[in-house]
């Protein structure tokens, strides 16, 4: 044991363990190989190890020639591993900073801002009109029940009108959930909501079963306006319309107010309105449906027709914007194209 020990410590042993390290070590191209390097060559069980080990068991007399043999075999592949350490930790450092580089001259795909759309710009600007009077800017639900949609509007059970707008009616249908088709049933809600007098605007998307074409499309915007006080007249009415015509369409627009039926008003009428500064020349153009508020309304809203009279009215917002632009396809606003967007300003 003793001399197979001792004979493990020789010149050869020693040169060929220095040599096989500093082999592996040369060719260790990254840190983790060079781990596996150190352990494999000095680790528990290497040959130098066991070398080092073996000095105990070595006569007296051979012990510093063969100490000093070990010691400067270890120091040579600790050195070697040291100066393999430091290449290869540059190297990683460099390729790290390669694959993390920015080419700050690289030119940028710059997201395209967004733009307001007209539409959601034309309805704040009619907000901003009747606030401007006092108005209050009223919101109901696009996903509306049948009972505010209709039979609140006095709708008869089987009224030709529930027919008449073509309405998109939620599964099941015994949700009574409808998209609503118009904006009125604001009206209802505004009135259980508030207290008298009550001046409300009310802009919002709505729902009909239209093909979309250059004049119609299925969702669609209205304004909705309801006025109650005590002793309104249709010539508040037609005062507030006139109005309104000539913030949308300039100083000369006038209203003209043609009979017409809405089972919530009465009496109603189909309301035209006049542009002086239509590209094609001046002209008449329906606008939306306007009248008083039925009493019926009123009344089951809790309100005492005798004492409160109210007035409303209600326009498309694309027909609108289509007056106003002189815009002649009704897709253009419903396709999001931001450059038809960006026309009307308001970038964001
Ligand atoms: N809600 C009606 C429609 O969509 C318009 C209207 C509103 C008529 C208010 C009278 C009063 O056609």
């Amino acid at each position: 044991m003793l001399v197979s020990e001792t004979t493990l410590i020789s010149e050869q042993t020693a040169a060929e363990a220095v040599a096989a390290a500093i082999t592996a070590i040369t060719v260790a191209t990254n840190s983790a190989e060079l781990r596996e390097a150190r352990s494999t060559f000095t680790g528990e069980g290497s040959t130098l190890a066991r070398m080092n080990a073996s000095l105990k068991n070595v006569p007296n007399d051979q012990r510093a020639a063969l100490g000093k043999l070990v010691g400067q075999a270890r120091g040579q592949v600790n050195a070697a591993l040291a100066a393999r350490e430091a290449e290869v930790l540059v190297a990683e450092e460099t390729a790290r900073l390669a694959s993390e580089a920015v080419d700050v001259t690289a030119v940028a795909t710059r997201w395209r801002a967004g733009a307001r759309h007209p539409l959601s710009l034309l309805m704040d600007r009619i907000s901003d009109i009747f606030t401007g009077m006092g108005w209050e800017v009223a919101e109901g639900p696009e996903l509306e029940n049948e009972w505010f949609n209709f039979d609140a509007m006095n709708f008869d059970e089987d009224h030709p009108a529930r027919a008449m707008q073509d309405t998109f009616f939620i599964e099941p249908l015994d949700s009574h959930l409808v998209l609503r088709t118009h904006t009125s049933p604001v009206q209802i809600r505004s009135l259980l909501d508030r207290a008298l007098p009550v001046y409300v605007i009310a802009p919002g998307r709505t729902f009909r079963t239209d093909e979309l074409d250059a004049t119609h499309t299925p969702v669609f915007h209205q304004v909705e306006g309801l006025a109650i006080d005590k002793g309104l007249t249709m010539a508040d009415l037609r005062g507030t319309l006139e109005h309104f015509a000539r913030a949308m369409f300039g100083a000369e627009a006038k209203i003209r107010l043609r009979p017409n039926y809405f089972p919530f008003t009465e009496p109603s009428a189909e309301m035209d309105v006049w542009q002086p500064n239509a590209k094609g020349g001046a002209r008449w153009v329906e606008w939306g449906g306007c009248g008083m508020v039925n009493t019926n309304i009123l009344r089951a809203a809790g309100i005492d027709p005798d004492v409160y009279q109210g007035f409303a009215f209600g326009m498309g917002v694309e027909r609108t914007l289509q007056f106003r632009n002189e815009m002649n396809d009704m897709r253009d606003m419903v396709e999001g194209d931001i450059r038809f967007s960006q026309q009307f300003g308001m970038v964001v």
